[in-house]
């Protein structure tokens, strides 16, 4: 008995101990494998505060390849698109790079970041209705993000694409799940899109980069985008994820005007489901074979703007809401919760 309470004594002290080592000499917790038990200074997660500088890669071939990938990343159009200024390459159809939407070179929290994309493949996809590998997930952004093509699974540019991929993972945790994913999520406004208020945000706030025609600024020697367009022939396609007002209003909430960062939103939730509303009425290409989404037809997200659906609601519905109506018929009809 008088042992049992020793012992506990001892952890007791040895605890307090313990803590107060911490306190006075506050080790990195950076080194420690579970996360989770300390705010970190600029990411919702330890994993951000990591070194992502490519430019401190060394020259090996394994480097090299990472340093491809990272270029493809940011320079998309000017490698493998209409800004390569070669007819031939058109795999990417417009001139946008990855980097436009996943801010910072994947790196960015709530601007869909790639850190520890790897392990969250593969993954089960609604759009296809079946295990998809990472691969098939690029090019799900080559054939609609980018209004491209498909990159052959095997090729250089996709193994450049994986390498930069990996590397980014490389202090992800095992199941890649991170805080901060996809995007910053917003109370829907109980309303359909108004359009009127989209276009006055627009004007406020993002003609100063997007332009007033929405087609973006070059660069001053012409040969890339300062900031890209939001829509036209060069913009993303209207299979886009972007396209979904829902989903266009949460990337905008979180990142933009640019600079805007989870943890200080510049726009309101009005806002930004209006201006986001406004920017995907205007004109863009127009993706072939969409009726061919989402085979199993509950699985498309409620704000998909084109058809078919598995429900009554319009078009128009689909694409501008009021979406809580939709979101209650797929609980009631088919027993699913949806949240975009
Ligand atoms: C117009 C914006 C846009 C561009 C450009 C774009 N993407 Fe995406 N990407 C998205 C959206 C939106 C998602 C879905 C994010 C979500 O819903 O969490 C996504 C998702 C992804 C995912 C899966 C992310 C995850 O966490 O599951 C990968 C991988 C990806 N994109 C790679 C790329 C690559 C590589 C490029 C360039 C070839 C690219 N994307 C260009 C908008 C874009
Ligand atoms: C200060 C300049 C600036 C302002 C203001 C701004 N943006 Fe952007 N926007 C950018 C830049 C730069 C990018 C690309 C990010 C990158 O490549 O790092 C971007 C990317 C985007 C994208 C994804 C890529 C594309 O072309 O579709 C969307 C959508 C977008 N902005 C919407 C908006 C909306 C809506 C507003 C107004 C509420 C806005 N932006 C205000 C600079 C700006």
């Amino acid at each position: 008995m008088a042992k049992s309470l020793a012992w506990a004594c001892i952890g007791f002290y040895g605890f307090l101990a313990l803590g107060l080592l911490f306190f006075l000499f506050q080790p990195d917790l950076d080194t420690f494998t579970d996360y989770g038990y300390f705010v970190p200074a600029k990411g919702p997660h330890p994993v951000y505060e990591h070194n992502y500088d490519v430019s401190q890669l060394g020259n090996s071939e394994a480097d090299l390849l990472v340093a491809k990938g990272y270029e493809l990343f940011m320079r998309t159009s000017e490698n493998l698109g209409p800004l390569s200024g070669n007819d031939q390459m058109n795999y990417s159809g417009n001139v946008l790079s990855c980097n436009n939407c996943h801010l910072d070179g994947g790196t960015k929290a709530f601007a869909a970041p790639l850190i520890g994309i790897i392990q969250r493949f593969p993954q089960y996809r609604g759009r296809e209705n079946k295990i998809g590998t990472i691969e098939e997930r690029i090019n799900g952004c080559m054939e609609r993000s980018m209004n491209g093509q498909v990159l052959d699974p095997e090729g250089e540019e996709m193994n450049a694409f994986i390498a930069y991929l990996e590397w980014l993972g490389r202090y992800a945790p095992e199941d890649g799940k991170i805080e901060g994913l996809g995007f910053l999520s917003l109370e829907i406004p109980n309303r359909a899109v108004d359009l009127e208020h989209g276009r006055q945000v627009f004007v406020d706030v993002c003609v100063a980069c997007h332009n007033a025609n929405g087609q973006g600024r070059l660069l001053a020697d012409g040969s890339g985008y300062l900031y890209p367009p939001l829509w036209g022939p060069n913009s993303y396609n209207n299979g886009a994820g972007m396209t979904r007002v829902i989903t266009a209003a949460t990337f905008i909430k979180g990142n933009m005007p640019f600079g805007t960062t989870y943890d200080l939103p510049q726009l309101t939730d009005e806002e930004a489901f209006d201006v986001a509303g406004y920017i995907n009425q205007q004109s863009r290409p127009v993706k072939p074979n969409l009726e061919l989404d989402f085979p199993e037809l509950t699985k498309k997200p409620v704000s998909s703007p084109y058809p078919p659906y598995a429900d009554p609601f319009s078009l128009k519905q689909h694409q501008l809401g009021p979406f809580q109506e939709i979101m209650q018929y797929y609980l009631t009809e088919y027993n699913l919760k949806k949240t975009r």
